[in-house]
Parts: structure tokens; sequence; C-alpha cells
């Protein structure tokens, strides 16, 4: 049988980071791949070919079988053919994994190492660190407050509060996080040149794989001279788990070690802020919502599941097939790519009633923004929380909110969300 190609301006929109800067249009050629060919190849000139997964089910039952669909064979973020070819021969094994952390592992090494740190992040546990969080939460509110009545909420409060969170978590001094935000950045936004190294439009595979070389090597460097101060001097923190963990017996080597401390680091920050960000936003659009909100004895649970999906901050994964697979009528063949595309998923009107309305009071919310099955994301109790305790304290504090200026998205394929979000406010 042979496979469905989708149309070329649908096949060079999910991998063009513009697209997913600007939404649309975006969102419609998504709409059309759910309604036409929702599981169908896109062939771009520079990309391997892929099959594009654009509804809610087809990434739920793909997410939900990684023996069949394997993170660790090709690329897990859509990368372009060179760059593929140029990460692989800089990778021990060929295996073109510039970093390996849980995200590129599969069975069994994948659970040895979630399990190392997955109680840390479990509802229990963040419990106990909630008073922490919340002051970090009141400072945030505080520097904003303290500013004045106007704001670029992306840049000034969304981007760090995460990222403070997320720090003293790991063990990372408050001073360091200026350079781990800025490798964070570095590290998603390659493509944005407001945002990346370089500050230039990238324009070659050859230059984003020399870029990422740089800031990979900052991120081991400096988690080197961290693991070394924890085997020394233990603390309470997920450094220390980390630096001394066991894996079959044995310390973690180097490589995985430095893939552990990276995905904590980056994972939680640029996404929780986009979320955060969105949530905001939309408040900012919707005076009756920002009004209802800023009660303090409101449930803020449907804002923010509603603000993770509408944001959908992480935008796709990829998955290889390890066999052939029949699914939706088609045969997807072993060795086969896939772009699971979590913002078509969240807006699925298959799933979700009015799903370019931005509903806080939702019946069911089944969103997928942080995917599903083993890889699910460890963060996603510590991300709600943070979204929670930052409205719990923020919003009773203002009188009013509204947009000063046009919201600006991030160019990437990959992690995206605002990185501009001019506001005006009263506090209370
Ligand atoms: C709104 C915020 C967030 C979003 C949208 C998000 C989204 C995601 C997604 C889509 C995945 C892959 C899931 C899959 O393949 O099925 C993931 C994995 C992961 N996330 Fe998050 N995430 C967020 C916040 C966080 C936070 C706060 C942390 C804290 C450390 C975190 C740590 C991780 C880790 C370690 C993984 C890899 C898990 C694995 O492969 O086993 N994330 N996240």
């Amino acid at each position: 049988m042979t496979k469905p190609i989708l149309p070329g301006e649908v096949a060079a929109a999910v991998v063009n980071p513009a697209a997913y800067g600007a939404w649309k249009p975006l969102h419609e050629q998504l709409a059309w791949a759910r309604a036409n060919m929702p599981l169908a190849v896109a062939e771009n000139p520079n990309h391997d070919p892929f099959w594009l997964v654009t509804r809610h089910a087809d990434v739920m039952a793909i997410s939900r079988d990684p023996q069949r669909f394997a993170n660790g064979i090709r690329p897990t973020v859509l990368t372009d053919r060179a760059g593929e070819a140029l990460a692989r021969a800089a990778t021990p094994g060929g295996d073109g994994h510039l970093v390996r952390s849980l995200v590129q592992m599969d069975a069994p090494d994948h659970m040895k190492y979630r399990l190392l740190t997955q109680s840390w992040f479990m509802p229990r546990n963040l419990k106990t660190i909630e008073d922490r969080i919340r002051q970090i939460a009141r400072d945030t509110v505080e520097h904003m407050l303290e500013a004045g009545g106007s704001c670029d909420f992306a840049r000034d409060v969304a981007a760090h509060y995460p990222l403070r969170v997320i720090m003293d978590i790991l063990g990372v001094p408050p001073e360091d996080e200026p350079r781990m935000l800025m490798l964070t950045q570095q590290l998603f936004g390659p493509t944005d040149p407001e945002l990346n190294r370089s500050r230039e439009a990238i324009t070659s595979s050859e230059q984003a794989i020399a870029m990422l070389h740089y800031v990979i090597a900052d991120f081991e460097a400096y988690f080197g001279a961290l693991t070394a101060d924890r085997r020394a001097n233990p603390r309470e923190d997920i450094a220390t788990v980390i630096a001394n963990a066991m894996v079959d017996g044995e310390q973690i080597p180097d490589r995985e070690l430095a893939g552990y401390y990276m995905i904590i680091a980056t994972a939680g920050h640029d996404t929780t802020s986009a979320s955060t960000a969105g949530a905001i936003m939309e408040l900012a659009r919707n005076p009756t919502l920002f009004q209802r909100f800023r009660d303090a004895e409101s449930d803020k649970a449907g804002l923010i599941e509603e603000a993770i999906r509408w944001t959908t901050p992480v935008q796709h994964f990829m998955r290889s097939a390890r066999q052939d697979v029949e699914m939706g009528g088609q045969t997807i063949r072993e060795g086969d790519w896939l772009m699971l595309n979590y913002v078509s998923a969240n807006r699925d009107e298959g799933v979700f009633v009015d799903p370019f309305m931005f509903d806080p009071d939702r019946a069911k919310n089944p969103q997928i923004a942080f995917g599903f099955g083993a890889h699910v994301c460890l963060g996603q109790h510590l991300a709600r929380l943070e979204m929670r305790i930052l409205m719990e304290e923020l919003l009773p504090r203002l009188t009013s909110l509204e947009l000063a200026g046009e919201p600006a998205r991030v160019e990437s394929v990959f992690v995206g969300g605002l990185k501009r979000l001019p506001i005006r406010f009263e506090a209370a």
C-alpha cells in the first residue's frame, strides 16, 4: 500500500519555526490534516520524511506503546537530514543524540533512570517544598509590583519564576540562574534569532549543531563541578540524588549524568513559563475571567489545565517505529519516523468542544501537553503546582489587568510560547 503524502504547504508548515511563531495558518493546516489525512507523511526537501500524527487518539496510542514506538533510534526532536548526519558523526556509537537524557532512552535504561528521581516529583513530596515555592512566588510578585504598573510579563516575570523553582530544587545557587536561563533558551530556541547564541538567523544545520555543541559544553562544565561538590558534600537537593545515584550497581556514566541534569534543569522552566504567560494573556484579554480568578477563594484548577492545553508549550516529540504497525488504515514501516504533534492533538475537535475557545470550565479536559505513557512529563505535578501558587499570589494583588501591546511567540518547532507579553495592571 502506498503511503498518503500530505500537501506541500502542510508538510512545510510543521517543520517551519516561523509557522509555530505565528500560529496562523498553522492551526488551520493542522485542522485540515486532522479532518482529511490524520496519519500521513510529510515530505520536505531537507528532512527525512516522517508521519505527521495530528489526532489526539493516535498521539495517545503511539505514546502508550513504547515497545513498538521507540525514543532512542532517531532524533526525539525534529532534526533535518544534515543535522542528524552531523549529530551522528559527533556522538558515541553514532547514536545521534547530542544529549542522552530520559527522553532519549528506551527500556530497560529508561525506567532505571526515571525511578532515580520520580518520587521527588510526586505530589506527596512536592507538598514538602510548597512553602519554598510560595516564597519564590511572593518574591516574584513583589518584584513585579515594585516595578510599576506595566511590564513585559513573559520576559520580566514568567521567564524567571519557574527557573528559580527548578534551580532551587536542583540545588543551583541564585547567582547562576541567569546563565542557566540563557543556556536553556539557546538549547531550545536555536532557530529564533532573538534568543540564540549568535543573535543571527540560523540558516544551516551546521551552524545550529556548532552552536548547540558550545551550549552543551557549557552545561557539562557547570554540572561537572556541581557533581564533584555534591559527592563531597551531599545536601537535600536533586543534584545530590543524581550525583550519587547508582544504576546496575555503578555510578552513572558522565554522559548520562550530564543528560540527567540538563533535562531536569531545562525541561521545567521555558515550558512552565510558557503556560503561565499564556494564562495571564487570556486573563488580560478577558476582564470577566480576570475578576473571577482574582477572587482568592476561586478554584484555579480549570484555568491551569486550560492554559496548559491552550499554550501546549512542548509542540512535538518524535518517535521511531521498531516494527511494522497497522494503524488508522495505514501501514507504518519499521524504521519510520513519526511526529507526535501535541499542538494539533490539543485542538482535536473530536475530543474538545470548541477547541479554539479558551474555556476554563470544560467538563472534561484530557489535554495531552504533558505527553502520555512511559515518558509522560516527570514534572507535570510540579508545573501545575507552580502555576497555581503564582496565580494565588498574584491575581488577588491586582485590581486590573490588560494587554499593553502585541504579544509575540517564540519561533521554534519544539518548545514554543510567548517571548513578549506587554501588560498594564493596577495593584490592589
Ligand atoms: C507546562 C509545563 C510542561 C510541559 C508542557 C511539559 C511537557 C512535556 C512533554 C510533552 C514531555 C514528553 C512526554 C512524552 O514523551 O510522552 C515531557 C517530558 C519530561 N518533562 Fe516536562 N513539561 C513541563 C514541565 C516540566 C517540569 C516543571 C519538569 C521538571 C523537572 C519537567 C520535566 C520533564 C522530564 C524530566 C521529562 C522526561 C520524562 C521521560 O522521558 O521519562 N517538565 N514534558
